[in-house]
């Protein structure tokens, strides 16, 4: 079985591809037993770290597995995210036999143009093989970090320091374009947006920032203060809008 979180489909397209039982962590994030002959984890990459729903599930878990893996997918700068989440994991008691991070799309609207990105050969399929064949192969693998990753893991920490609301949902714009779809509410994992008069509404500050809600709205109601180009918006090729609600959605 492969566990995923996924705000704009990549995750779920390489959970996907990796084992025909995917199960989402917005659905399971209180965690639970699990056992099987192996188990993975595909998750995004968030300022060099796992997002905080993903952490609070491995937390969260047991997995009774001879083969423990996890994937972190990223957009431009993994920095040390693979060993450093060896050893947050491994700290907590969830120790991988095999981590490795796969570039994909970066999703990351303030300071990347979703038109360009995907202009970009970021050689999935050649990726995507290699991973496949690691993990058949039960290869042990923890990638050994640069001194300038973890120096970047530091920078993009200081960085989200100073500026929370990059990281928080503050960030988010609902503007008076939205038109009611409700698509918002239905792919936010944390149930965090509601209807209210016929117009989308956070419900509180509370946010994983996966920007799943901006990318989703097909009105380009919801905005960043800040962003590349606020017409791009994302969706893995692979993946259909009705397959993030079936992911994210808390409703009902
Ligand atoms: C809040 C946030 C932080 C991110 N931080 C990083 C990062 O530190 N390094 C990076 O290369 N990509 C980063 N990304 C890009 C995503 O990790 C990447 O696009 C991922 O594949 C998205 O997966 P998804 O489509 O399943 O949501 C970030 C994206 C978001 C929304």
């Amino acid at each position: 079985m492969v566990f995923y979180f996924t705000a704009t489909g990549n995750c779920l397209y390489i959970a996907k591809e990796l084992d025909s039982t995917t199960v989402s962590i917005p659905k399971v994030k209180l965690g639970g037993t699990f056992e099987d002959d192996k188990i993975g984890i595909v998750s995004p990459v968030y300022g060099g770290e796992l997002p905080n729903i993903v952490l609070n599930f491995i937390k969260a878990s047991t997995f009774k597995t001879p083969y423990l893996y996890l994937i972190l997918t990223y957009g431009h700068d993994a920095t040390d995210s693979a060993e450093f989440t060896y050893n947050l994991c491994k700290s907590l008691g969830k120790e991988f036999n095999y981590v490795n991070n796969l570039l994909m799309v970066d999703n990351y609207l303030p300071n990347f143009d979703i038109e360009k990105e995907k202009a970009i050969d970021k050689k999935i399929p050649e990726q995507l093989a290699q991973i496949k064949a690691d993990i058949e192969s039960r290869k042990e693998y923890i990638p050994t970090a640069s001194k300038q990753a973890k120096t970047g893991h530091k920078m993009f920490r200081a960085a989200s320091k100073l500026m929370p609301a990059l990281i928080d949902g503050s960030a988010l714009q609902m503007t008076d374009k939205c038109i009611g779809c409700t698509l918002c509410t239905k792919v936010c994992p944390i149930g965090n947006i509601v209807m209210e008069n016929g117009k989308a509404k956070r419900v509180n500050k509370k946010c994983e920032f996966c920007l799943a809600c901006i990318h989703a709205c097909p009105n380009n109601a919801i905005a960043l203060k800040r962003e590349k180009n606020p017409n791009a918006r994302f969706l893995n090729e692979n993946i259909n809008i009705n397959e993030i609600i079936n992911s994210n959605n808390q409703e009902g």
